[in-house]
């Protein structure tokens, strides 16, 4: 009996989707030979529920290992563009099971983040052979203690954090990095430690201005600082404020992010020049370090393996070290945040680094 395996990849791409999408195919080929059919589905969720699907060759999967981005192309989860009706939601769902049947599918595996496994769930518990396999460069998804791209956009920012050390240097300037990792600061925590900041700001510890000005006044005699700041991060007062809230205020102030004001607060306060990188969407390019090809292909491999075994309606995931795997169901709907006892908190601030809170 052949199998039918559909591969699609959801949300933001990020370093790492093709060496995992080889490790599948490769595995799943090696393990059934003649017996797999492998069916690339386009644009995530939304070709599943267009039906946007590709019977692949072997040899589709060649040459891939290295490349950044995704073969399948990609799109933000169906349900997030728009104003989630109940209805449409309904329509979309029958859609995509649609599909999986016209393509007479025995299981969909589904990389991506948050988004992607919060349907891959709901699929799941509508009857279909579901499997995630976790991506993002913000590495906040529950379960796994790394996720694929991470350690690249890691790279990436360490490398811009890295070379604004002697442009801050030479000018004896502050300079403020706003790195990606939407809610979550592990990116911003990972790359400041690797990248020597003096100052991290993470959305998991609230900061108030006044103590980063107070940082930048203790290494005044070094004339520069760099300060690494999530994208997502604010201050102790929007941190008591509900979500529309603190939009509002933003609105008001004229920011989206928190970035740009501790820059132009910063500069006032300590009368030094400021200035503000934002890396943005470079993070999230280029081709996988080595340390995510082989995680990648760790992934895809584990992943052929529960495809052999049938077990459907889980996620891959990393566990104390170990590649295995959690229920779809518990993943879905949850998100890692950096934990308040963190370890690489604690190392950051016993080298004096300042996230801003003490
Ligand atoms: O989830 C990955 C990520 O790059 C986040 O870090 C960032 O907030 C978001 O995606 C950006 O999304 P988009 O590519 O849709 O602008």
């Amino acid at each position: 009996m052949k199998r039918r395996i559909g591969i699609l990849t959801s949300g933001g791409d990020c370093p790492g989707l093709n060496a995992t999408i080889r490790g599948v195919a490769k595995a799943c080929y090696e393990k059934f030979g003649d017996d797999v059919e492998i069916i690339g589905i386009h644009d995530g969720y939304f070709g599943l529920i267009n039906g946007l699907c590709k019977e692949m060759n072997q040899s589709d999967f060649s040459g891939i290992l290295t490349t950044g981005g995704t073969i399948f192309g990609t799109k933000r989860t169906p349900f997030k563009m728009m104003q989630v009706i109940e209805d449409d939601k309904v329509d979309k769902v029958k859609a995509m099971k649609a599909t999986y049947k016209k393509q007479k599918l025995d299981c969909l595996l589904t990389l991506g983040g948050n988004g992607t496994h919060k349907t891959a769930n709901l699929l799941s518990s509508e009857g279909l052979n579901v499997i995630g396999l976790p991506k993002t460069i913000d590495n906040d998804i529950w379960g796994t203690s790394v996720t694929f791209g991470f350690h690249t956009a890691v790279d990436t920012a360490t490398d811009v954090i890295d070379r604004l050390h002697s442009t801050a240097n030479s000018h004896g300037r502050i300079l403020v990095a706003e790195i990606m990792g939407n809610k979550a600061g592990w990116l911003t925590l990972y790359s400041g430690i690797a990248g020597g900041a003096d100052m991290i700001v993470i959305p998991e510890i609230p900061y108030d201005i006044e103590k980063l000005a107070a940082a930048c006044e203790r290494r005044d005699s070094k004339g520069f600082s760099i300060m690494a700041v999530a994208e997502g991060a604010f201050d102790k007062e929007e941190a008591k404020m509900k979500k529309k809230e603190r939009a509002k205020l933003r609105a008001e102030q004229g920011i989206t992010t928190a970035t740009a004001r501790i820059a132009k607060q910063i500069e006032q306060m300590t009368g030094r020049e400021t200035r503000v990188c934002i890396p943005g969407h470079m993070l999230r390019g280029g081709s996988p370090s080595a340390y995510d090809r082989v995680l990648a292909t760790k992934f895809g491999v584990h992943a052929a393996e529960l495809v052999a075994k049938e077990k459907y309606g889980y996620a891959v995931a990393m566990i104390k070290e170990v590649v295995s795997e959690n229920k779809l169901e518990d993943v879905a709907g949850k998100t890692k945040f950096v934990p308040e006892d963190d370890q690489m908190v604690k190392y950051a601030k016993a080298l004096g680094v300042s996230f801003g809170d003490k």
